[in-house]
């Protein structure tokens, strides 16, 4: 079998998502289960870019110890030597540099020439030789370059030590076949003895798996994927599409080191902690994704799983028999459901959670995994200056929707009444007397995590303030609780 290495860029291009972004904490579990999962590369993050970024990789290189770590950085000497600072403690690490090569980039980026730019390239390898032995170099926008001067590049940075080059298709603008002939004309074109090509597809025309199981087909080594495909605009190439694909087709010889058990368990931590939904039907993770609702189908899944499935869902992690909890769950019960779903936590945060567990149990019957995922990811309101004291909505058909709230702002009692065309716009309008700010929603999601009237409800949502977009979420029993409450964890983030 020849190994195929699998780079995770969820804590880089994936958390480049407006209202995706993760604290260092977060950042910190996400990169240890990314460990446990088996990824090779982790790229933490591009370190010149904010100090918050630079922190992360020092802290995911400090607690992470067998994946490579890797810091993206520009072809610029101050980005690489602050990517080489920021990857101090990291006990395998891989510097990411590059540079754009197409037409639209050397024209427009940079009003500068072909050969300038692979003078630029060569320069920033070089220069990051000089900290790493691990180099890799990006051709952004490879996808739409020309492949005999992309060639002319990749082999300039090779014979500069690159070990490893990236060819993304930053703009999603490729159709398979095209990149896949993009690969396998750098792999006949180019001396590729001391390096391999890596994939790095954006999903723009729906297009990023096909591309980077073709570019692999072709010859690629390593994908660049994230966690639910998560990514600026479309998305990124998602891991657990590739990992399964290749899992699947044995035919290809390739194998890769992901443990595809915790894939689930993965997913569900990046969508809880990002507050990013999983669309139901998508591929592998999606709560639809092993669903047969046809009458044809459900007889021959019946009679043999393989009649209409091509992956056991339990290789992904997915458990339709595992234990559900109940209010008479015990703490060792709760704890143990959430070392199955990758999530550790101390005693202190284990309390904690099996106090909210509770408080839920007593309004829901059975307490399933997304539910704990919730339980676990929802921040303590304890830190925040404004918070939701009480809310009580009178609505109905026939009669005007009047909501009554109080908010304790750093301490001070507030409240206000509001009427609107239904509960939530008048929970919303008295929330807007008390804090006095011009704030426009522009995003309102509420959405059932699985079935049933007592289930729970989560809300999305993305407030404007003073030309900024802020990002909130909640999740409650009742709807209106979680909207009010989401648009409070909102103004949170501008009020101080
Ligand atoms: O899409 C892209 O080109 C990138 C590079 C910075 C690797 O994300
Ligand atoms: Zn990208």
């Amino acid at each position: 079998m020849d190994k195929l290495f699998i780079f995770d860029t969820t804590l880089r291009d994936g958390e480049q998502v407006p209202g995706c972004q993760l604290n260092t904490i977060e950042k910190i579990e996400v990169a240890k289960a990314l460990e446990t999962l088996g990824v090779d590369v982790i790229e933490a993050g591009f370190p010149v870019s904010s100090p918050g970024d630079f922190n992360s990789v020092v802290e995911i290189s400090k607690a992470v110890t067998w994946p490579t770590i890797c810091a993206l950085t520009r072809a610029v000497e101050k980005d690489i030597d602050v990517a080489a600072e920021a990857l101090k403690y990291a006990k395998k690490k891989r510097i990411h540099t590059g540079i754009g090569t197409s037409d639209y980039h050397i024209k427009y980026k940079f009003n500068s020439t072909q050969d300038e730019i692979v003078e630029r390239a060569i320069a920033a390898v070089k220069y990051a030789k000089r900290y790493v032995e691990d180099v890799e170099f990006y051709a952004e926008d490879a996808g739409r370059t020309d492949n005999v001067y992309l060639a002319r590049v990749v082999q300039a940075v090779i014979n500069a030590g690159a070990t490893v080059v990236n060819i993304p298709d930053t703009t999603g603008y490729c159709f398979p076949h095209e990149y896949g002939a993009k690969i396998k004309y750098l792999i006949d074109n180019v001396d590729m003895k001391n390096a391999i090509l890596s994939t790095h597809c954006h999903q723009d025309l729906g297009m990023a798996t096909a591309n980077s199981i073709s570019g692999v087909i072709n010859g690629a080594r390593q994908v660049e994927v994230t966690i639910n495909g998560i990514g600026e605009r479309a998305g990124n190439t998602s891991l657990e599409e590739v990992v399964m694909a290749i899992k699947s087709h044995k035919e290809l010889g390739i194998d890769t080191n992901i443990n595809t058990q915790r894939i689930y368990p993965m997913s569900r931590m990046i969508s809880s902690l990002m507050n990013m939904p999983i669309q139901p039907n998508k591929a592998i993770v999606g709560r639809n994704a092993f669903a047969h609702s046809s009458g044809i189908h459900q007889d021959g899944v019946l009679k043999n799983l393989s009649t209409y499935e091509i992956i056991d869902p339990k290789d992904v992690g997915i458990d339709d028999n595992a234990i559900v909890l109940t209010a008479r769950s015990g703490r060792a019960a709760l704890n143990n459901r959430l070392n199955i779903l990758g999530i550790e936590v101390n005693d202190d945060e284990l309390a904690e959670i099996y106090d909210r567990f509770l408080e839920l149990a007593d309004k829901k019957k059975d307490i399933n995994d997304e539910d704990i995922f919730i339980l676990a990811g929802k921040e303590t309101d304890k830190m925040h200056r404004i918070k939701l004291d009480y809310l009580q909505v009178t609505s109905g058909i026939g009669i005007r929707n009047i909501a009554n709230v109080g908010l304790d702002i750093a301490g001070e009692k507030f409240e206000a009444s509001a009427s609107g065309n239904g509960p939530v716009d008048a929970a919303i309008g008295a929330i807007k007397q008390i804090i006095k700010r011009q704030t426009v929603i522009q995003e309102f999601l509420i959405q059932a995590i699985n079935k049933g009237s007592d289930d729970i409800g989560k809300v999305h949502m993305q407030v404007e303030y003073d030309g900024v977009n802020y990002y909130g979420f909640s999740a409650n029993t009742d709807i209106v609780a979680a909207s009010a409450e989401a648009f409070i964890n909102a103004i949170n983030k501008f009020v101080k």
